[in-house]
């Protein structure tokens, strides 16, 4: 396991002010510590291109700022594959949720057949005309999915980067219509906090894991901090009641890193100036240490 820790420092995905601290505020918490830790070196591989405020401008009011996240996910998607390309695990801290357009572009052009496990409230689905808020950070597998502005669907190469039968949700409560509509419309497989909650999240993991590996080469989680109940989490810009609490998420993180197909890993969405203190970025943190953890564990036995 040799990790490539990448950093996305932009917020232009939404529209408020921070999360383009959230590498900085996970690194303060001791992420370079917690690489080490862990027998990795406690540096960073790569930080993702952000173009200047000044250079975004803000003329569509469906797809906001749209420059500046055309900017970073294009510099990532080149990042995140030459890291697979070096057979390391890219793990990234952002930034809000529209850098797994870059992410997904990437790993796709080394996995041809990826999975991905999207830990969120949200279901980030929407489409230019079905957008509730013209953030693109609610757009992010609409794209990976073919669907949406060409100017982000083209980001690393033309076309489909994600099958629908290849994407799971764990946590899922927020959805807006138009997103629904495209769940219902593809059969993409949803885990909602009542599912969570009547079968158990090891349950639920054991099965969804099992369901991806079946039709895919690789996968990745791409973890917004947005999935955990707001009590546990002050500095996220787009917080639901009712979310996972921290047992369920270690059990999420647990099951991803016992697979050897498991070959990436996001967190997403920490804004620091959401709270007094630090409480997300250090919880983002925690997290990525047990997942490192686990990691090696099951390195270690096999
Ligand atoms: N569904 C809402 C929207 O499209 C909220 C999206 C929140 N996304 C996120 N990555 N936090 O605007
Ligand atoms: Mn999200
Ligand atoms: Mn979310
Ligand atoms: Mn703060």
């Amino acid at each position: 396991m040799n990790i490539a820790y990448i950093s996305v420092p932009y917020r232009y995905g939404q529209g408020k002010p921070g999360t383009e601290q959230g590498p900085a505020a996970v690194e303060q918490a001791g992420l370079l510590e917690t690489l080490a830790a862990n027998g990795q070196e406690a540096v960073r591989y790569g930080e993702a291109a952000v173009l200047s405020e000044d250079a975004v401008r803000e003329e569509d009011p469906q797809l906001k700022r749209l420059e500046g996240v055309v900017h970073t996910t294009n510099d990532l998607h080149l990042l995140v594959r030459e890291a697979l390309t070096e057979q390391r695990f890219p793990l990234l801290v952002g930034g809000d949720h529209s850098m797994a357009i870059g992410t997904i572009a990437g790993m796709r052009q080394v996995v041809p057949r990826l999975g991905v496990i999207w830990f969120d409230a949200h279901g980030d689905l929407n489409t230019p005309e079905t957008s509730p808020s013209g953030n693109i950070h609610g757009m992010p597998l609409a794209v990976a999915l073919g669907e949406g502005h060409q100017r982000l669907t083209e980001i690393g190469g033309d076309g489909v980067k994600l099958q629908p039968e290849h994407l799971v949700f764990i946590g899922l409560r927020d959805v807006d219509a138009g997103e629904q509509e495209l769940i219902d419309r593809l059969g993409i497989r949803v885990y909602d906090m009542e599912a969570i909650r009547t079968r158990g999240m090891d349950a639920i993991m054991k099965e969804a894991v099992a369901y991806l590996k079946e039709t895919t080469d690789a996968f990745y989680l791409s973890f917004d901090m947005d999935g955990l109940d707001p009590s546990l989490v002050e500095g996220t810009g787009t917080r639901v009641a009712d979310g996972i609490m921290l047992d369920d998420a270690k059990t999420v993180l647990r099951h991803c890193a016992e697979q050897d197909e498991f070959i990436a890993a996001e967190f997403v969405e920490v804004n620091p100036l959401l709270e007094e203190g630090n409480g997300t970025a250090i919880l983002a943190n925690d997290l990525i240490g047990n997942l490192l953890q686990y990691m090696r564990t099951h390195r270690l036995v096999k």
